[in-house]
């Protein structure tokens, strides 16, 4: 099977800061990719380093796109890395506010990507919002709503369904189930698990969550100080952990 996605000795620095530090993986076609890792060990810098628009140091990151080309992302010129964001790929930020338009109505923030996928029937473009509103457990009355009105979880659930609608092919998540109650949390799980198996899309999944892993990501990536200390199946990895540190980080999750 041909990779969707290979990153190359990946390095991106702040001063004297690694912040990614010779990172190298690939993702097939499919695979839900986890990285874990504590806090500032690099994770959000590495998918920013992959999929925006961050400078980096050294490193290459190929993708092969829809059409079968095979794109140097940190070559191509700016206006078809955007149409990428805005087509094939999809982002799900740690931060909602970075991810949706305050300014627009919930319903306008999914509207937006099938416009951009050239989606132009009103009708239809107003039944798939409420039908990703739904899924995402957003009540399909706060449509017309802005999302500054909504609370942080209902933000984040939001920033799910205004991704998930165009059905990207690769799709990169930073905390997406962060600060959601546990129900709702399980119920998006179950519907990221399904699209991912029916819709054979790709993600790369950050999250410090190891439950969230184990339910969703096929590989890991554990990660300290901006460098891959351990990889392998997520089975493998959270059942027998070779690295000191993810011994200590999946000991510190566990319920004695
Ligand atoms: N814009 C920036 N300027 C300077 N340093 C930065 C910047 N962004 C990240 N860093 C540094 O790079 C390192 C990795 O940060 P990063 O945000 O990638 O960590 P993280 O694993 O995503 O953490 P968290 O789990 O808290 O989100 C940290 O030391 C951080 O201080
Ligand atoms: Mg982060």
């Amino acid at each position: 099977m041909k990779s969707l996605l290979n990153v190359t000795k990946l390095t991106k620095t702040y001063g004297n800061i690694k912040a990614c530090n010779n990172i190298t993986f690939e993702l097939y076609p499919g695979q839900v990719l986890g990285i874990v890792g504590e806090s500032g060990s690099g994770k959000s810098t590495l998918l920013n380093s992959i999929g925006n628009n961050l400078l980096i140091d050294s490193g290459e990151v190929i993708y092969v796109n829809q059409k079968n080309q095979v794109l140097n992302i940190k070559q191509i010129p700016e206006s078809q890395h955007r149409k990428l964001t805005k087509t094939e790929w999809g982002f799900v930020r740690q931060n909602p506010r970075d991810g949706l338009r305050m300014n627009v109505t919930a319903g306008a923030n999914i509207a937006e990507r099938l416009l951009d996928v050239g989606v132009r029937h009103y009708g239809n473009i107003r039944q798939e919002a409420a039908y990703w509103l739904e899924q995402v457990e957003i009540d399909t009355n706060r449509m017309d709503d802005f999302p500054h009105t909504f609370s942080g979880g209902m933000q984040q659930r939001l920033q799910l369904a205004r991704v998930l609608v165009t059905k990207p092919r690769l799709i990169f998540m930073d905390e997406p189930t962060g600060g959601l109650d546990v129900s709702v949390q399980a119920r998006l799980l179950d519907l990221l698990r399904s699209l991912v198996r029916n819709l054979n899309l790709s993600v790369i999944l950050v999250t410090h969550d190891l439950g969230v892993v184990r339910l969703l990501a096929h590989r890991l990536l554990v990660m300290k100080n901006g460098s891959i200390v351990e990889s392998g199946l997520t089975d493998r990895v959270l059942d027998d952990p070779q690295h000191f540190y993810t011994q200590q980080l999946v000991s510190a999750t566990l319920v004695p």
